[in-house]
């Protein structure tokens, strides 16, 4: 039997949650197209997946999401405004928000959960490994995120997730993972073997520090694992379960995550993402490390 293609082509990005963590700013708009500097939250993720070779992205919507498909979607008239204005720059910056991409977008009716989320586009994904980003979470550093997860994969066959070292107030907050050094010379003690994980657990009863982000490669069985999970509080399905039914079958890998992550989901993780990625912009840091040098804090 010819073994199973490794090549991973395609990206969920699950974006059908409500945002209540930032109404009332997200009562009408999605919190995916909240703005960090320039670009709406979202269009950080896409950009990561083609930086990391993703083909083919699944969005995962809800309703009021509306912005999201058009926001991706083709804009011929305001391209030929922009080019019969004579602003070729602004016209090549709208042109190539999708471009080289495929994009399919699939609804969850309900929000029951991320894993829920990602159940829902099992039909688009198929029989293939692929990538899930957060659309809420950026992650920024040396090598796109999303890529060095799909190496793992590739060169392991192993669902690879990354994971960031949480200061014990903040651990609650986080999925966390028991796991231990795989001892792959190749990756050192970067690359981990989980054995277990815990969703949201209080600083006493978390197997370690080590903080799930938002980034995932996984294979297609994390599906059969997700359909007979049981619905937990609120009817939810969280792919915190999927993740464990993978690690018991000693399929899963972290991979210690050596950039910046943002959660621009929450209010402050969004004003951190917004000074920091503001003072590495070429045209707009200077200017605006110069303003912040003047406020008196
Ligand atoms: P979050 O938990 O950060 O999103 O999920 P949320 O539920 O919208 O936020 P709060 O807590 O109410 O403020 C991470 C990502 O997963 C998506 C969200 O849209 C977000 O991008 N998600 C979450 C779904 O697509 N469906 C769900 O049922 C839950």
């Amino acid at each position: 039997m010819a073994q199973k293609a490794r090549k991973v082509r395609k990206a969920v990005l699950p974006v059908a949650g409500l945002g209540t963590r930032f109404l009332p700013a997200t009562k009408a708009i999605p919190k995916e197209m909240l703005t960090v500097v320039d670009k709406p939250l979202i269009q950080y993720a896409v950009e990561e997946c083609i930086a990391s070779g993703i083909e083919h992205i699944i969005f995962v919507t809800g309703r009021r999401k509306s912005a999201i498909e058009d926001h991706f979607d083709f804009a011929p008239e305001l391209e030929h405004f922009l080019e019969e204005r004579g602003k070729p720059e602004q016209a090549k910056l709208v042109r190539e928000i999708s471009q080289g991409l495929q994009f399919s977008y699939t609804r969850q009716s309900e929000a029951l959960g991320l894993g829920h989320a990602v159940l829902c586009a099992a039909e688009l994904v198929g029989d293939e490994p692929f990538a899930v980003l957060l659309g809420d979470v950026i992650m920024e550093g040396a090598v796109p995120a999303t890529k060095e997860l799909v190496e793992i994969y590739e060169a392991t066959g192993s669902g690879a997730i990354h994971v960031e070292r949480v200061p014990r107030e903040r651990v609650h907050l986080y999925g966390i993972v028991d796991a231990k050094p795989m001892n792959e010379s190749k990756w050192g003690e970067k690359v981990l073997t989980i054995h277990g994980l815990v969703e949201k657990p209080s600083a006493e009863k978390a197997p370690s520090n080590l903080g799930v982000t938002g980034r995932y490669v996984l294979p297609p069985e994390i599906f059969d694992y997700l359909e007979t999970t049981k619905p937990g509080t609120g009817g939810e399905i969280q792919l915190t379960d999927g993740l464990c039914r993978l690690a018991e079958a000693g399929k899963m890998l972290a991979c210690v995550y050596e950039g910046r992550t943002y959660d621009a989901g929450d209010k402050l993780g969004f004003l951190q993402a917004t000074v920091e990625i503001g003072l590495k912009d070429k045209k707009l840091g200077p200017r605006f490390r110069e303003y912040l040098r003047q406020q008196k804090f």
